[in-house]
């Protein structure tokens, strides 16, 4: 006879799952885990509806579903809720998102009257789905943390591209410079300088409609220099182009270009290709168009930086630990 209890010292378990977006980078995560992707059957109805089933139990368990938002952006947001509800039907202990690239992020505020802040409301739809932690990637502002009522770990590409320009020779350079495209990337580019020992100059951005821009102004000295755009997202190119272009007037001698998103919209491959860019270093938050021109892209992965914070998410260690204490950028 117990005293009016029953113990028991449960096991804690993690199970990885991956919605349809990017299945390819869930299951570099899960290597690097050394586990294997759960099993789900996802399905889409001949009417456009979605459907998702876990195939084992998935009760008391740390489920973490990873879903990149690319495109069909739609059906993977709405596949997602469908994991997500169907996670928190079946019992899991704790469900965290991990979404490398997060759609609709760049609509964060309202720029004009009568607009929507979809950031926001995508935010809500995963909360309400039953999500109790997200992971993403390089957010296009750092406010859309506020967004959500629960932890939000934000991780940064930056020490990627940090490694990757080290090994390439530009720490210390003499004649190198990393570049914003735009001031909201001013503190982004302006870390990426210290860390590479470089200076740092900021290109001033107008936007006459969301897809036709103009450089107005350089400021910093960039002329006879090897210059380093770093950016968020590069969507339709045209922010990165116009920056690389403005970049070769103002007399630097070449233009290289990273940025943690390479979602490649519309005619971006082509558009990068003709450009003066002498390569464009994204990673592996969405995926390359299979087929498209890209002779000048370079892909680094996040793999690793995702396992890691899953893996202290589920043990309950520290997640800057992954990042040396330097994940909150913006
Ligand atoms: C803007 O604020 C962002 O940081 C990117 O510079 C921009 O969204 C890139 O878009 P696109 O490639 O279409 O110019």
């Amino acid at each position: 006879m117990h005293n009016g209890y029953l113990s028991q010292t449960t096991e804690k378990r993690l199970m990885l799952f991956s919605g349809s977006g990017y299945p390819e980078l869930a299951d570099r995560i899960a290597d690097r885990l050394d586990i294997d992707l759960g099993g789900v059957e996802l399905r889409r109805f001949s009417n456009g509806e979605v459907y998702a089933r876990y195939l084992d139990s998935v009760r008391g368990s740390d489920v973490f579903i990873v879903q990149s938002l690319c495109e069909p952006v739609n059906d993977n947001l709405m596949q997602l809720l469908v994991m997500i509800d169907a996670a928190k039907r079946a019992s899991a202990k704790r469900i965290t998102v991990v979404i490398p690239w997060y759609a609709y992020s760049r609509q964060d505020r309202k720029t004009k009257p009568r607009e929507p802040i979809t950031a926001r409301l995508v935010a809500n739809m995963i909360q309400i789905a039953g999500a109790e932690r997200i992971m993403a990637m390089d957010l296009h502002e750092g406010q859309i943390e506020g967004f959500f009522s629960f932890p939000v770990d934000h991780l940064t590409a930056m020490h990627t591209f940090v490694d990757y320009f080290v090994e390439a020779g530009f720490r210390d350079a003499e004649d190198a410079v990393v570049v914003a495209p735009d001031t909201g990337e001013a503190k982004v580019a302006k870390r990426l300088a210290d860390h590479l020992r470089l200076p740092w100059a900021i290109l001033n951005k107008m936007r006459s409609s969301p897809h036709a821009s103009e450089v107005t102004h350089v400021i910093g000295d960039v002329a006879g220099r090897r210059a380093i755009i770093i950016d968020d997202i590069i969507s339709t190119g045209g922010t990165t182009v116009r920056a690389a272009e403005r970049l070769i007037e103002e007399g630097a001698t070449e233009v290289h270009a990273a940025a943690t998103h390479g979602e490649f919209a519309g005619p971006a491959y082509e558009k990068i290709e003709e450009s003066p860019l002498k390569e464009v270093v994204v990673t592996d938050t969405l995926p390359l168009k299979a087929g498209a021109p890209q002779t000048k892209i370079q892909t680094l992965s996040i793999a690793p930086i995702l396992a890691s914070t899953i893996r202290n998410v589920f043990t309950d260690e520290s997640v800057s630990e992954v990042f040396m204490g330097e994940n909150q950028l913006f």
